[in-house]
């Protein structure tokens, strides 16, 4: 979604705000645009499309070198198509106040509709203009800039992070968040006002988390917190250091992100396990210590975090022995009947701990009393501020917006989860306990050696299949979830077209579809699944459908192309699967010219609903 930075220090601060927002690219965004003061008037610079668009409109900065306060943004169009006018930053109609913004501002017709009574006028189609003509509103009848901010912003419904600048104070910034992700960087003489750690991240890594319903107020060297209805007693905030540099967030030799986090899954499975397998070979997850073991468990979540949701169930199932359902995040939230007791436990599953669904789900298990507990990568989201409990992934930043490392670690954390509650519920077979916490140990070497191969593969498979229109993506067991995450993959990144499906469903109409032109990729696994898995695979072939079939050395399996990979005990063979899978849709989505770290249309966090 879109972006924020804002600068305030003794550096030229158009630079710095360029460089930050080069680092929420990843975000997502279909326009850009920066905004300052020079010689006590507001400027703006704005531009359509990528970023080396405002770069080109930015070229010959004259006397705005100097400036050293400013704000940027990327912009992911919610209301008005992705045009300058509608770029932020916008301007209030006096000239003096600029504003950039994320989220949506539900009520914004009606206050818009009061604005313009009152005289206003608007030049774009955005809830943002609309916010700062109510804020500079507010400034004719409140005591202060600050009180007319907090007042606007109490009228508007909805959620927002909001970054402004006042003509008439040059080196400050007022900023606020509600349901919307916004954060402080604090350097030395400096502070950064962004919607993501990686904006500031060359700069520091001393960071102060804003919750909901808070004001931020910073210049060089003062920052004060206060609260929408409180600007007169600062809020006191610690200043939390960030544990992984600028490197984490940059392509480091790889062609892109989205490579470099696939490679860097082998280390995401050890860091995810340090510390969670004892010397005793137990899982200890002391973020559950004193949890009571849950009757059954709702996983919600979206996107790639469902399809580990929907892996976790099969795992959490068979080695705990608890009922798990998995629901999506949007459908969860408006239940009409909530029928979950309160010994269950609402489970649910975020990268990035922003997604606005997701957090309306556990709000609404909160509403219910029904314990939470929240998977979750970010450090301080808002999911994992908000959850009764959080387990973090540990994955490290994911900068491309295909998940890829971060499904990994969801997996990892839930195969932990299912091991810890089976051992304490006394129903997990210590045999079958040592032998997957072996290999789990084992897994980062396994994957390692194999990944080069898989690339290998990948390539030569995406250069063979290329011209095709649609994919079918077949798997049965644990492995009918990588393979929705699969089609996902393929969908998101090369936009052909793709349908994950168990195995056993395509008899029931999906078949129809098949011919030479709509091949299969076919989960075959050296499992208990595979004589099934192997009858279908023939009904595909009999409708003349191409297979690549992922499978172990040693099966049979004849079909068009055999993708070996090394057998694991399952169904920690997922971790495995997982990257084949990623690396062809990369692979393809390179092959054809797609930009693979920032898909059209999408975004790395959906804020919005
Ligand atoms: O940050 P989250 O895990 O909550 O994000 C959920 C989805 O938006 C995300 O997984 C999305 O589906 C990705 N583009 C998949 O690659």
């Amino acid at each position: 979604m879109c972006g924020i930075i804002g600068y305030t220090g003794h550096r030229p601060a158009l630079p710095v705000v360029l460089e930050g927002l080069r680092h929420l690219e990843y975000r997502g965004y279909d326009s850009a645009g920066v905004g300052y003061v020079l010689q006590k008037k507001l400027h703006r610079v704005r531009a359509k499309g990528k970023l080396h668009n405002l770069e080109d409109a930015l070229t010959n900065l004259g006397a705005a070198i100097t400036v050293s306060c400013a704000i940027g943004h990327t912009r992911w169009a919610t209301h008005g198509i992705p045009e300058e006018r509608n770029a932020h930053p916008h301007f209030s109609n006096d000239g003096t106040l600029a504003l950039v913004h994320n989220g949506i501002i539900e009520n914004y017709q009606e206050l818009k509709a009061e604005l313009v009574q009152k005289g206003y006028g608007f030049e774009s189609d955005t809830d943002t203009e609309v916010l700062i003509n109510l804020i500079s509103f507010c400034r004719q009848s409140e005591p202060s800039l600050l009180a007319a901010f907090a007042k606007a912003l109490s009228l508007a419904h909805g959620a927002y992070a909001v970054c402004m600048l006042d003509c008439e104070a040059p080196q400050t910034l007022y900023a606020a968040r509600m349901q919307a992700p916004l954060l402080v960087g604090k350097g030395v003489g400096e502070y950064f006002i962004a919607s993501d750690i990686p904006a500031f991240l060359a700069s520091t890594r001393d960071v102060l988390f804003l919750e909901d319903g808070e004001i931020v107020v910073a210049s060089p060297n003062t920052c004060s917190l206060y609260t929408l209805t409180d600007i007169v007693h600062p809020l006191k905030r610690e200043v939390q250091t960030i544990q992984w540099g600028i490197q984490a967030a940059q392509k480091g030799g790889y062609r892109h992100f989205m490579l470099k986090e696939i490679f860097e899954q082998p280390t995401v499975i050890q860091d995810c396990l340090s510390g969670r397998i004892k010397a005793d070979n137990h899982i200890d997850l002391p973020e559950l210590a004193s949890m009571p073991l849950p009757k059954q468990i709702h996983i919600v979540a979206c996107g790639t975090s469902y399809h580990a949701g929907l892996w976790g169930q099969h795992i959490l199932e068979n080695l705990a022995h608890i009922p798990v359902t998995t629901e999506i995040a949007s459908e969860f939230r408006y239940k009409e009947r909530f029928l979950i007791p309160q010994d269950d436990l609402v489970l649910v599953i975020s990268q990035s701990g922003e997604t606005a669904d997701t957090l309306a789900a556990l709000r609404t298990a909160k509403e219910h009393s029904i314990p939470t507990l929240a998977l979750c990568n970010v450090l301080g989201s808002s999911l994992a501020r908000e959850a009764d409990r959080v387990c973090y992934t540990q994955a490290g930043p994911e900068i491309s917006v295909a998940s890829t490392k971060a499904m990994t670690s969801q997996m990892l954390l839930l195969t932990c989860l299912a091991l810890f509650f089976g051992e304490k519920k006394g129903v997990l077979d210590p045999l079958q306990q040592k032998h997957l916490l072996a290999t789990l140990k084992t897994l980062p070497i396994t994957l390692a050696n194999e990944l080069p191969t898989m690339h290998e593969k990948a390539k030569f498979l995406a250069r063979k299949y290329a011209q095709a229109k649609s994919f079918f993506f077949l798997g049965r067991g644990h492995c009918f979830s990588l393979a929705l995450e699969g089609a996902l993959k393929l969908k998101e990144l090369s936009y052909i077209h793709a349908e994950g499906y168990a195995c056993g469903e395509m008899k029931h109409g999906p078949i129809a579809l098949i011919d030479p032109h709509f091949p299969s990729l076919v989960l075959a696994l050296d499992d208990a699944f595979y004589p099934k898995i192997t009858s279908n695979v023939v009904e595909i072939q009999s409708r003349q459908g191409r297979v690549i079939a992922i499978t172990n050395p040693g099966t049979d399996i004849a079909v068009d192309d055999r993708w070996e990979i090394p057998k694991v005990l399952d169904p920690l063979s997922a971790f495995c699967v997982l990257p084949c899978l990623q690396l062809f849709s990369y692979e393809m989505a390179d092959y054809l010219g797609k930009d693979v770290d920032q898909p059209r249309n999408l975004a790395k966090s959906v804020t919005v609903e």
